[in-house]
C-alpha cells in the first residue's frame, strides 16, 4: 500500500527526513512514532502530497506519487482521509455538515451522504451532537469529528496525525480503538503519535524515527 524508498525531505537548510525506507501493506494499522521534531508530520505530509519529498521514491497503491502531476493530485486525495492535528473543522458548520463535506466533494447523492454520515458519527459516539457547531463541543468531541469525516467515505487508506493530542486518556483509548474497529474492516491506517502510551498493548507495528532518520520497528 505504502512504500519510502530513501525518501528526504528538507525545509530551508533543515534535513526533516534522511533517506527513510519502509513499506506498510494493505490492511495493516501501523504507528509511526519518535518525539517532537523527529519528522513524523513531514512522513505523512508527504503521503497526501502537502508536501514532495527532495529525494527517493513514494508509492501509494503502486503510483510514484511524488512526481505525481499537480492536476493529478486530487485523485490521490479522495483515497485518503486525513485526520488533521489540528482539525481544521468549519466552525460556522454543524458537526453533521462537516463531516457531509467529505461525500460531497466525491460526488455522493444527498439521501446516502445522510445515511452515511450518521453510520460515521456514530461511530465515533456523536450522533447525538450532529446538529451542534464545533465551538460547543470539547476537544475530544472536535477530535472525533475529524475522525468521522476522515472515515465517512470509507477511503482505502487513513493517516492520522497525533489523533489524541488533545484528550484524556479514557478518550484516547477510545479513539484507538476506533481506529482498530475501522481497520478490522480493511481500511490500512497510519497513526503518527508522540505517545507511547497510545501503541502499548495494541499488537500493531511501529515505525521509530528520531532527528528525521528511520530508528527502527518494532510491535506496540
Ligand atoms: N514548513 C516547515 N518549515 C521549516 N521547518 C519545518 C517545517 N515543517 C516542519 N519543520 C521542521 O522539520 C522537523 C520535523 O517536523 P515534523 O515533521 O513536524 O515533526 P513531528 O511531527 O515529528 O513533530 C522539525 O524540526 C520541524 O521544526
Ligand atoms: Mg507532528
Amino acid at each position: 500500500m505504502i512504500r519510502f524508498e530513501d525518501v528526504s525531505k528538507h525545509y530551508d537548510n533543515h534535513t526533516a527526513l534522511r533517506k527513510v525506507s519502509f513499506s506498510v501493506e494493505r490492511g495493516e494499522m501501523v504507528f509511526i512514532t519518535g518525539p517532537s521534531g523527529s519528522g513524523k508530520s513531514t512522513l505523512l505530509k508527504l503521503i497526501y502530497l502537502s508536501e514532495r519529498a527532495d529525494e527517493g521514491s513514494v508509492f501509494v497503491s503502486g503510483w510514484e506519487i511524488n512526481t505525481m502531476r499537480d492536476s493529478d493530485v486530487p485523485v490521490l486525495r479522495r483515497k485518503i482521509g486525513v485526520v488533521y492535528q489540528e482539525f481544521r473543522l468549519l466552525y460556522n458548520m454543524s458537526v453533521f455538515e462537516n463531516v457531509a463535506i467529505a461525500l460531497r466533494i466525491r460526488g455522493v447523492d444527498e439521501r446516502e451522504v445522510k445515511a452515511r454520515v450518521f453510520d460515521s458519527l456514530k461511530i465515533v459516539n456523536l450522533r447525538h451532537k450532529s446538529d451542534n457547531y464545533p465551538h460547543a463541543l470539547s476537544g475530544g468531541e472536535q477530535q472525533r469529528i475529524a475522525i468521522a469525516r476522515a472515515i465517512v467515505a470509507e477511503p482505502i487508506l487513513i493517516l492520522a496525525d497525533e489523533p489524541t493530542g488533545n484528550v484524556d486518556p479514557d478518550t484516547s483509548a477510545g479513539i484507538i480503538r476506533t481506529f482498530k474497529e475501522i481497520n478490522a474492516r480493511g481500511a490500512t491506517i497510519l497513526i503518527a503519535t508522540h505517545n507511547r502510551e497510545l501503541f502499548r498493548d495494541t499488537g500493531k507495528r511501529t515505525l521509530k524515527l528520531d532527528f528525521g532518520n528511520f530508528v527502527g520497528e518494532g510491535i506496540g
